[in-house]
């Protein structure tokens, strides 16, 4: 129940390269995040200049009663207000808008490279993880985009003006108070180190547990017919057990170190307000400055607190940026070159004026391919394939089949040695227009959320409603698709969970074949599909299929029977190939597997 990709812990010093790195990406919000800074500051100012006023106030207006420059006072102290108070929409709206901005951004950022990443990727990373990036760590790292970089700001202007402001009052009291910092800083950096500590902890362990939510959810059938529950629930109780530990440790860290930092605050403005006091008996201040004076000290520690606070915010929020940008910097491992690129376009800006038709020959030359991290599954492998032929492959399970066709549609690419379509290596055009050409029914067919008629239409957008439903016709969908309730509209469910496997099958035969494709590609498509079913889709393969270019890989041998050729693999090599009678006639592995095949067909009819 273990998630396969841990959370890898990332750098755990402060990375202002990360940070720059990520407002690079997001250059449309660069005038909104200097607008948002210059009201911080103007916030800061304001926060300063109040006490000023109260100062006049106590020295000059109520001692020496001069009552005619209250209405004055009175308008300066409200527009003073007014102008906080706009300060403060304007930043709260701007910090909005660059949040929510940045993490659309980052979102599609995320998901576009997501559509480019080839099959190789998915292969090794799990869904939950990959959900995780775009959701909760995309929102972090705008959280802290919007709001930590405000805060630092408006707590370096409060610092600076108030250190400034505070000196020119009394520079020895002055010192007094920023001899304070010292242990407050130590106490800080000692807590925050700590507290980051047990936050990464629990983040860690929260993407375990959803993890282990996802495997649940996913494999919730599996688990119930081996009867885990028991031990699964005992190591998801496990894990949020550790869980709810992890975070009490966390918030009595956070419990001790505010009432801490609150104590060092009072001692300092304790001491600056005796200090003070003790000055103005002797009338070396007035009253209004020894209010000046303590306010800007207790002032003074909001800011430091709060810079402290950003600087573990951004810290702790620079795991999730980490991830994030990691993904959207993930380079697809099958890439069209630059000089491809310029020629063809690519997949959001593609160039089809410069497409070449695609005629269907095909060539491996001398291929070796091998998995990330596997065995080799193919070693000088060649094959050539006229255009229009039809191409069977057999073998048994993990023979290589689905490999080589996976080869042919370049959801991977040759180790060594090289695919040639119509004779030019496939390196040479681009992925796009190789898979416009391309019709693949997968072995586990996915449909997405939504009627079967978009479903059906998901491969060519244009398609009319009588198109769509001829595919289905050709290939024997529509008798169970009118058979549901309410036929084309019927909504398939997430991944089409309310059809059956030969259903998804059917559907998703009729979608690739609605592309016109150049080059067919089924991948045991039949295999779920009842015999009776399976004749019909035999008889759409051969209409549909003739002069086209396909590859058909099937367990059942009954299906492969009117190929042109048929490919016996074993060991990702081609051990027999040629046509059925062909190889009937020769005896050897293809013979075998088929009378075994046909006898145990012919059995089950006669006990059936
Ligand atoms: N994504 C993958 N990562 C690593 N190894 C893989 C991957 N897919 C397949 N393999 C390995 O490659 C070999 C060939 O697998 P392949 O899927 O091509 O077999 P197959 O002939 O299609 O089998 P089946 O009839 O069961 O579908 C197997 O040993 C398999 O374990
Ligand atoms: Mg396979």
């Amino acid at each position: 129940m273990s998630p396969t990709i841990q959370e890898q812990d990332y750098t755990r010093k402060f990375s202002f390269g990360l940070w720059k790195k990520i407002l690079r990406y997001t250059p449309a919000y660069h005038s909104k995040l200097v607008r948002l800074c210059l009201w911080m500051v103007l916030t800061a100012v304001i926060d300063i200049a109040f006490p000023l006023l109260t100062r006049y106030a106590i020295d000059e207006l109520i001692p020496l009663g001069h009552m005619d420059r209250v209405p004055a006072f009175a308008a300066v102290y409200i527009g003073l207000m007014l102008l906080q108070v706009l300060a403060i929409f304007r930043f709260l709206y701007l910090g909005g808008q660059v949040e929510t901005g940045v993490s659309y951004e980052f979102r599609k950022m995320g998901f576009r490279r997501l559509q480019e990443l080839p099959f190789s990727y998915f292969d090794r990373m799990p869904v939950g993880y990959l959900m995780s990036r775009l959701t909760s760590d995309a929102v972090r790292l705008s959280e802290t985009v919007g709001w930590s970089l405000t805060d630092l700001i408006w707590g370096t202007a409060v610092l600076g003006l108030g250190t400034v402001m505070m000196f020119t009052i009394s520079w020895r009291l002055t010192l007094v108070v920023l001899l304070v910092t010292i242990p407050l800083v130590l106490v800080t950096r000692y807590f925050q180190k700590r507290m980051l500590a047990s936050h990464r902890q629990v983040r860690k362990l929260n993407s375990q547990i959803t993890g282990a939510f996802n495997e649940g959810i996913m494999g919730a059938k599996t688990t119930k017919t081996l009867v885990r529950e028991r031990e699964n629930t005992r190591e998801f109780e496990d894990l949020t057990r550790n869980m709810r530990r992890t975070s009490v440790r966390a918030a009595s860290l956070s419990a001790l170190y505010l009432p801490i930092v609150v104590s060092l605050g009072s001692i300092a403005t304790a001491y600056a307000l005796w200090q003070s006091g003790e000055m103005s008996l002797q009338g070396l201040m007035t009253l209004g400055t020894v209010q000046l004076f303590v306010n800007y000290t207790v002032q003074f520690f909001e800011p430091i607190r709060d810079i402290a606070n950003t600087f573990s915010e951004m810290q702790s929020a620079q795991a999730a940026a980490e991830r994030v940008v990691s993904l959207i910097e993930t380079e697809p491992e099958i890439r069209d070159t630059p000089e491809v690129l310029a020629r063809f376009g690519d997949s959001v800006h593609p160039r089809r004026e410069n497409w070449p038709p695609l005629k269907g020959d095909i060539e491996f030359e001398h291929v070796d391919f091998q998995y990330k991290d596997g065995e080799k599954v193919l070693t000088d492998f060649s094959l050539r394939v006229q255009a229009g032929q039809n191409i069977a492959l057999v073998g048994a399970t993990g023979a290589g089949k689905s490999t080589i066709v996976n080869l042919l549609c370049r959801f991977y690419e040759p180790t060594a040695g090289r695919v040639l379509i119509d004779g030019v290596d496939y390196r040479d055009r681009s992925q796009l227009w190789l898979q416009s050409h391309l019709g693949y029914v997968l072995q586990e067919p996915h449909l997405f959320s939504g009627t079967i008629m978009e479903n059906i239409r998901y491969s060519r957008l244009d398609a009319t409603d009588e198109e769509v439903m001829e595919a289905a016709r050709l290939v024997n969908a529509e008798p169970f698709i009118l058979r549901l309730e309410r036929g084309y509209q019927t909504q398939v469910g997430e991944g089409g969970s309310r059809l059956s496997t030969g259903e998804k099958q059917l559907i998703s035969f009729a979608r690739a074949l609605l592309a016109r494709p150049a080059i067919f590609v089924l991948d045991e498509a039949t295999s779920s599909v009842d015999t009776e079913t399976e004749a019909v889709i035999q008889e759409a393969i051969g209409t549909a299929l003739k002069g086209r270019t396909s590859f058909i890989i099937a367990h059942r041998l009954s299906t492969v029977r009117n190929a042109d050729r048929i490919l016996v693999i074993d060991g990702g090599r081609i051990i027999e190939d040629g046509t059925h009678q062909e190889l009937l006639r020769k005896k050897g592995v293809y013979w075998r597997l088929y009378t075994n095949q046909f006898q145990e067909e012919r059995l089950q009819t006669i006990l059936g």
